[in-house]
């Protein structure tokens, strides 16, 4: 009855023998695709903007950073995608390295990363697609255009804009004014509908759109690199490095999608040798992508200019590019399509396994004889998503994901950790393992020299901790303490060097987050543990 019994890795195999089966339709290119889909999105049309703003040019060292943090996680994801060949992503890969408790936390950690993120996503394609409505005179009025938290903050704020117009002028049943942001709602129930027909139709979808924001990207970058002006890249650093990281929440958010990639092990082809391989493709091509793109933005216009929504539409409005304008709203609103898509076909899935495990209902594995898709939990994925569009505002739902996926990640990596050594088997990824040992304590003493050496004061400020700084100084004290932890540990257990790096890089981002992402966040940690206790830990399979 412990809440840490493993999964045994013999019930993963045998799943294919013990439920029934899903298409396997997925080639390494289509998950190639897939990756794309999910990573090109909102981070790249919208979130870039406030990340550019608060960063400047130097954003594109966080870019850089998130890359890193991302690759290392991702071979961790492809070392576990390549043992455990199952739906259910972060969430298997717990099961049977840390023991149901955490992996029950990573399925609830991870609902924020597929099902929140999505919301985040909607909003911002509600942006770009009325923008694009607007471009065919087809107007939708303000208050079915944004959400009512949004709406009624700008009211309270006496804030001119789209904010305060829909409040002034929408309608009001018994005192109650109807504001929602429609657009958001209806491409959810397209996409929802779309999931649930069918993932040979859905992978059909996303993979033209992918081509389709590639190309567009593309120009973008092309036609802005015309409109460069180098004197907006100085400063480089106008805020510091403070600045550069205070836009965390904002770039990893663009980098959340290749872990999307895990999910799709039981519709793949050949899931040992082609998930790693997709999802390590689909993360260099956007790292590429979204380095140059963030140098084009903050070389077109000055940084202070980009803390707008669209922010791509915004540069060339600046220049006065009006037919760059159009095409930037058509990427924009097929890029967040295919990222809406991926992210409704991953979240079933998890459910999919965590109800097989009987952690939930038995509902939620129940798959639809037709078309072969989770059914019901597609239906509630939908449910999920679209019902906060009436009540959340999108800056919450950024935070919220960004923060959720971060530690799903560092799971991950800990979890590789934990795996004993396995033989080499032709075909399968392995990850490759070279000694933590010296490696990781050099790396770090060199880390704390240079710190000393460039800002002598810096530790002994971090202890002085005020109501101001606490809940900056905080995090980055017990940041160094696990830096010091994991050097010791490398030191005495051998430790592969790909994980332990891609846990310390996560870990740092982490410290990034605002002091009421955490709060929140341990609150929904602690609902999670409260449905696991009562429902989850007495339903389980192991529990026989
Ligand atoms: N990376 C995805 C996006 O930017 C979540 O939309």
């Amino acid at each position: 009855m412990s809440i840490f019994r493993k999964k045994p890795l013999s019930h993963i195999s045998n799943i294919e023998a013990t439920h029934e089966a899903m298409h396997k339709v997925l080639s390494v290119r289509d998950l190639t695709f897939f990756g794309i889909a999910a990573i090109i999105g909102a981070g790249s049309f919208s979130s870039i903007g406030s990340a550019c703003f608060s960063g400047g040019p130097g954003v594109v060292f966080l870019f850089i950073i998130c890359a890193v943090a991302c690759g290392f996680t991702a071979m961790c994801y492809a070392e576990f995608a390549s043992r455990v060949p199952a739906s259910g992503s972060a969430y298997t890969y717990a099961y049977v390295s840390f023991g149901e408790m955490f992996a029950w936390i990573i399925g609830w950690a991870l609902l924020m990363e597929y099902s929140i993120g999505n919301i985040y996503v909607a909003f911002s394609w509600s942006g770009y697609f009325t923008n694009l409505l607007e471009g065919f005179h087809v107007h939708i009025p303000a208050w079915l255009t944004i959400n009512y938290s949004e709406a009624s903050k700008s009211f309270a704020e006496n804030v001119e804009g789209e904010g305060m117009q829909a409040w002034l002028t929408a309608p009001q049943i018994g005192g109650l004014r109807i504001i929602f942001d429609l657009p958001a709602v209806f491409i959810n129930i397209i996409v929802t509908w779309l999931v649930y027909v069918g993932t040979k139709e859905s992978r059909n979808v996303s993979n033209a759109m992918v081509l389709v924001k590639l190309a567009i990207i593309v120009l973008v970058i092309i036609v802005g690199v015309f409109y460069i002006d180098i004197d907006n890249w100085s400063p480089f650093m106008p805020n510091g490095f403070g600045g550069v990281m205070g836009g965390v929440a904002a770039v990893f958010f663009a980098y959340i999608g290749f872990d999307a990639v895990s999910t799709l092990a039981e519709e793949s082809k050949n899931p040992q040798r082609d998930l790693p391989r997709g999802m390590i493709y689909s993360l260099v091509i956007c790292t590429v992508v979204f380095v140059i793109l963030a140098l084009v933005l903050t070389g077109m216009v000055s940084y202070s200019e980009l803390n707008v929504s669209d922010p791509l539409a915004e540069v060339f409005s600046k220049k006065g590019v009006k037919w760059m304008l159009f095409v930037v709203s058509i990427a924009a609103v097929v890029a967040m399509t295919s990222v809406i898509l991926v992210f409704q076909m991953g979240q079933p899935r998890i459910w999919m396994s965590m109800s097989r495990d009987g952690l939930l209902p038995r509902k939620f594995a129940s798959i639809h004889p037709k078309y072969k898709t989770p059914g019901f939990s597609t239906i509630m994925t939908g449910l999920v998503v679209g019902i906060p569009i009436f009540f959340t505002d999108p800056k919450f739902v950024l935070d919220f994901t960004s923060i959720g996926t971060l530690f799903a990640f560092v799971l991950v990596c800990g979890g590789v950790l934990t795996l004993p050594v396995r033989e080499k088997e032709q075909g399968k990824f392995h990850l490759p393992y070279v000694n933590a040992k010296f490696i990781f304590p050099v790396i770090i003493l060199i880390t704390f020299i240079l710190i000393f050496s460039l800002n002598p004061d810096y530790i002994s400020s971090l202890f002085s901790i005020s109501s101001d700084n606490a809940a900056k100084n905080i995090p980055m004290l017990v940041f160094l303490l696990l830096c010091v932890v994991m050097a010791v540990l490398s030191f005495l257990r051998n430790l592969s060097l790909i994980p332990v790096l891609g846990l310390i890089s996560c870990c740092y981002l982490l410290t990034g987050m605002e002091a009421s992402n955490w709060i929140w966040f341990s609150v929904w940690l602690l609902i999670g543990l409260v449905v696991y206790f009562a429902y989850g830990y007495r339903k389980s399979k192991l529990n026989v």
